[in-house]
């Protein structure tokens, strides 16, 4: 089977190569936005003349923390509503039977009960601090359900959870919680400081999963996974932002003080992702429990972070 990977340079992206790597009876087309700009629907044309591809992983998109959210909100809606627009259809024109599609847990309304079930998506409005990239996900979300109703394609939804891992965004200006603490731990510690400022009061409780476990599921979606309704891939288990900073502090090996700025917003309270569907339609559990997770993910940092850009 040959399968497609747009977005195959990004985070998930390149931890799920290295899962299809093992797996013999793929072919793999992996593109960047340097091979074909998708924003540009001629070159979405030429990629499936140039490739015809039984399968896709269709993983691109313009993604970012909290601050590039609040700072670029246009440019988040823009390219996650257009690069969909042209893909999909391209992708029915071209009759691609399966796809596979990554959707976003931070679509669901902002007061779903905990644990977070598929069906919750639509039954309210997204968290404010990332609403138009959430906004733009769940349209895409609709789109694919288009596609779907009025071809008959085989197109399904893979929510993955609060995601972390090797290759993941640490610049300061746009990473999520994870690589953001990591990175300033490190150099807390490399430069001697006394205290590491954190945002919030660190109650909020999340749902964490390693992009390995992400990436092994997603595969898994693609080979069993026929379903209009998405499905969480998650650990389902929730942790405290403050147990969370306890864990990498010592991980990192930070002795100085944590100091929590509580003008900053702490987002909901509580959100854990309903995993029911993940286990009994694919038979996954995650493998890695978080502080392994952190433990590889600092590795990973440790070796690579020259070529981190700020
Ligand atoms: N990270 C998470 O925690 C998380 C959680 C849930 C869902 N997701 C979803 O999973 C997918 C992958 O996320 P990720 O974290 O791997 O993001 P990422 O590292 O930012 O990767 C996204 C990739 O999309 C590509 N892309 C963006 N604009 C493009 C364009 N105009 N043409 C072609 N390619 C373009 C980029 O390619 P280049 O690098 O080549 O420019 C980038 O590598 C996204 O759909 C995201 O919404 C992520």
């Amino acid at each position: 089977m040959r399968i497609l990977i747009t977005g195959a340079n990004g985070f998930i992206g390149k931890n799920l190569l290295e899962v299809l790597k093992t797996k013999k009876e793929y072919e793999i087309i992996a593109i960047s936005s340097k091979d074909y700009n998708l924003l540009e629907q001629n070159q979405v044309r030429k990629l499936f003349k140039d490739y015809s591809p039984d399968a896709i992983f269709h993983l691109a998109a313009k993604v970012g923390g909290i601050l590039a959210n609040k700072t670029y909100p246009a440019d988040f809606i823009y390219t996650n509503l257009a690069l969909n627009t042209y893909f999909l259809e391209e992708a029915r024109k071209a009759n691609i039977k399966r796809l596979v599609y990554s959707f976003c847990g931070c679509s669901y309304p902002k007061n779903a009960p905990n644990p977070i079930k598929e069906e919750y998506l639509f039954t309210g409005l997204p968290d404010e601090n990332a609403m138009f990239y959430s906004i733009a996900k769940a349209t895409n979300y609709l789109q694919l359900l288009a596609y779907r109703k009025q071809y008959a394609l085989d197109w399904v939804a893979a929510v993955p959870g609060n995601t972390y891992g090797p290759y993941d965004n640490f610049s300061d200006k746009a990473s999520h919680v994870i690589p953001a603490l990591i990175r300033r731990f490190h150099f807390a510690k490399e430069n001697n400081a006394k205290e590491v400022v954190v945002w919030g009061s660190g109650l909020p409780v999340r749902d964490f999963i390693y992009v390995q476990d992400v990436a092994k599921a997603l595969v898994l979606v693609l080979e069993k996974y026929h379903s209009d309704s998405p499905i969480n891939i998650s650990s389902g288990k929730g942790i405290s932002i403050k147990e969370l900073v306890q864990i990498i502090k010592e991980v990192v090996g930070f002795e100085g003080e944590i100091v929590w700025d509580k003008t900053k917003p702490d987002g909901h309270a509580v959100k854990i992702f309903d995993v029911t569907k993940m286990k009994t339609e694919l038979g996954f559990e995650p493998q890695t429990d978080l502080k392994d997770g952190i433990r590889k993910t600092y590795k990973w940092f440790k070796e690579n972070k020259e070529a981190i850009k700020d």
